[in-house]
């Protein structure tokens, strides 16, 4: 996916010729060796009803935003790790090509839908979540990602490109907090991950995840105790006062909230207009928006 973005890049000089076939030689290289990849762990093909041809995809086919790659099996592994997905979970994998990340996760007893554009690749994981014997928690659906209601999701999987992910991030921000996100390799501009992990066992390309949690929306004025606080949110980072005095370490992990004042370490939940919690050593504090 990289190789087409770069070969797509506006503006760019055209190099000398000899430049021009090292670089597609080296593209052509990294491509063959991600198909061989993805290739080697693709998911085996679903039975087919008898007299009908057998629908086989092919790595890097084209798709309606992003073509289809699919997801090493370690890594989607890792990623449902990292966004410690229990079975009252409800994910969602955008973009769901051949179904594998649903099933896994339907394994793991989850309910789990894909959004899928190709009606054939949507065919094929239903077939691969019937034999794999999660067809009723495996879902899927032939659809626009971007025409998609994400509001039901715990967890949101995907294995898309940086600018859609960007794309997306106005949608993703607006989802309940503690909402995970879990992308396949491509990062959500200046959104920074809350976790990043590599996975090197059976895994040559797209080996990385990135995890965020949707923060709870803390910006601006809070009363605490008649002192005001004032929130300056970047995402899950957060800046401030209480009173005069400059709040430290200060976060947002999805609904809960930290910072430190004055050496006192204040912990606590965010429950749309109010916050409460403990602060180390000293009891209780609430606060409500001012
Ligand atoms: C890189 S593949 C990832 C497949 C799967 N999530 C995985 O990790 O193995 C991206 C998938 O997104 C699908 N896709 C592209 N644009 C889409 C859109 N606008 N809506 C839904 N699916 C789309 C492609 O058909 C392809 O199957």
């Amino acid at each position: 996916m990289q190789i087409a973005i770069q070969s797509q890049l506006p503006g760019a000089r055209p190099a000398p010729r000899r430049l021009r076939l090292a670089a597609l030689a080296s593209a052509m290289a990294l491509a063959l060796a991600c198909a061989f990849e993805a290739g080697a762990q693709a998911a085996p093909a679903a039975a087919q009803p008898a007299g009908q041809q057998e629908y086989v995809p092919n790595v890097g086919q084209d798709g309606k935003d992003v073509i289809w790659v699919p997801t090493p099996q370690t890594l989607v592994d890792k990623m449902l790790d990292m966004a410690k997905v229990t079975p009252k979970d409800r994910l969602m994998d955008l973009g769901s090509g051949d179904g594998r990340t649903v099933i896994t996760a339907a394994q793991r007893g989850l309910t789990a839908q894909g959004i899928e554009y190709n009606p054939d690749l949507v065919e094929l994981s239903r077939r691969n979540a019937e034999r794999a014997g999660v067809g009723d928690r495996a879902t899927f659906v032939a659809a626009d990602l971007f025409a998609t209601d994400l509001s039901k999701a715990d967890v949101i999987t995907m294995f898309l490109l940086s600018t859609i992910n960007e794309k997306l991030r106005p949608r993703l921000l607006e989802l309940a907090p503690g909402t995970r996100v879990v992308s396949n390799t491509f990062r959500m501009g200046d959104w920074e991950p809350d976790a990043e992990e590599t996975v090197t066992q059976d895994c040559s390309t797209y080996c990385t995840a990135l995890l965020w949690i949707v923060p709870a929306k803390v910006q601006g004025k809070w009363d605490v105790d008649g002192q005001t606080l004032q929130l300056d949110q970047h995402y899950q980072k957060l800046s401030g006062k209480l009173g005069s005095v400059p709040i430290s370490d200060a976060r947002l992990n999805g609904a809960e909230i930290a910072f430190t004042v004055n050496g006192v370490r204040y912990t606590g939940l965010v429950n749309g207009k109010t916050m409460s919690g403990k602060a180390a050593g000293q009891g209780k504090w609430s606060a409500r928006r001012a």
